[in-house]
């Protein structure tokens, strides 16, 4: 199951997701603006989630970047290690109406939630972040904090409508999450590294899976940064300033569609697409 089948919208009895990877610096805010109001509209997603941890020059999360998102037809924002890089964040989680979730698995004074309650054609769904903690820093255990979280909804069948963002750098820490969450929430999307996997199913136990979304950035880039300095980096083993690059820009996301009537996920469907024109340079590329 990979490409979105060319009939377009989702049977009438489902819930359509459309879940968007992380969108780097301003040529993805810039790719999210001309792309995601015309793509919501052409697979008929009843719900937008994006991921903005990098949104504001490929760091942290704005009040800006996060207004941006929100008016490109983002309902719901997620974050991820960087989420509090840019010093705006306390003010942006205070905001109800950025409806930005945090990771979940951080200690409880940490300010913001890591769980978000949308009602959608009058089902609700929960948007869930959580971080890995396989090659990243701190953060606590993402497989307990979740299972808390669950424990806390409501035993109601059919099982409420969750959806989890797992932020994390390892395929097997993402693999493990999908399997532990399988049969117990919609769907497990991963986040973070920036590169789209190819491995979109639905698991047993009605649970969409992908190990990443992969990015809205630029593609000519070392996930999102500027070649030269990012290479530079790895040649000479010394720390320098990096820029998010810039041309072309990719648009990676998946289409879920939730049955409300089972609780689970019944299809899940890449949706990746190129953003040839560069706003930044005003040239076309191919
Ligand atoms: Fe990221
Ligand atoms: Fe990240």
């Amino acid at each position: 199951m990979s490409a979105l089948p060319p009939d377009g919208a989702a049977p009438p009895d489902l819930v359509r997701l459309l879940i968007v990877g992380d969108v780097v610096g301003s040529p993805g805010r810039r790719a999210a603006r001309r792309l995601l109001p015309e793509l919501r509209r052409e697979v008929g997603a009843d719900l937008v989630v994006v991921n903005a941890e990098n949104s504001h020059e490929g760091r942290g999360i704005s009040l800006r970047a996060a207004r941006e998102l929100r008016d490109a037809g983002a309902d719901a924002l997620t974050g991820g290690n960087h989420v509090w890089d840019h010093p705006e964040i306390d003010q942006a989680l205070a905001d109800d109406d950025l409806r930005i979730v945090r990771p979940l698995n951080l200690p409880p004074e940490m300010p913001g939630e890591g769980a978000l309650t949308l009602r959608v054609r009058g089902h609700a769904i929960t948007v869930v972040n959580l971080l890995g903690r396989v090659f990243m820093g701190p953060a606590d255990d993402p497989f307990r904090a979740i299972d808390a979280l669950l424990a806390d909804l409501p035993r109601d069948v059919p099982r409420p409508l969750v959806v989890v963002d797992f932020h994390a750098e390892a395929t097997s820490e993402k693999q493990a999450m999908g399997w532990h969450l399988a049969g117990r929430v919609a769907a497990v999307v991963g986040t973070h590294t920036h590169v789209p996997t190819a491995d979109a199913r639905v698991l047993p136990g009605d649970t969409g899976y992908v190990t990443d979304l992969g990015m809205v950035g630029p593609r000519d880039s070392i996930i999102g940064t500027a070649v030269e300095p990012a290479l530079r980096r790895f040649l000479s083993a010394r720390p320098g300033r990096m820029s998010v690059a810039d041309g072309p820009v990719v648009f990676n996301a998946v289409v879920v569609d939730l049955d409300p009537a089972r609780g689970g996920c019944r299809a899940i469907y890449r949706v990746d697409r190129l953003d040839p024109n560069d706003a930044a340079s005003g040239r076309m590329h191919r």
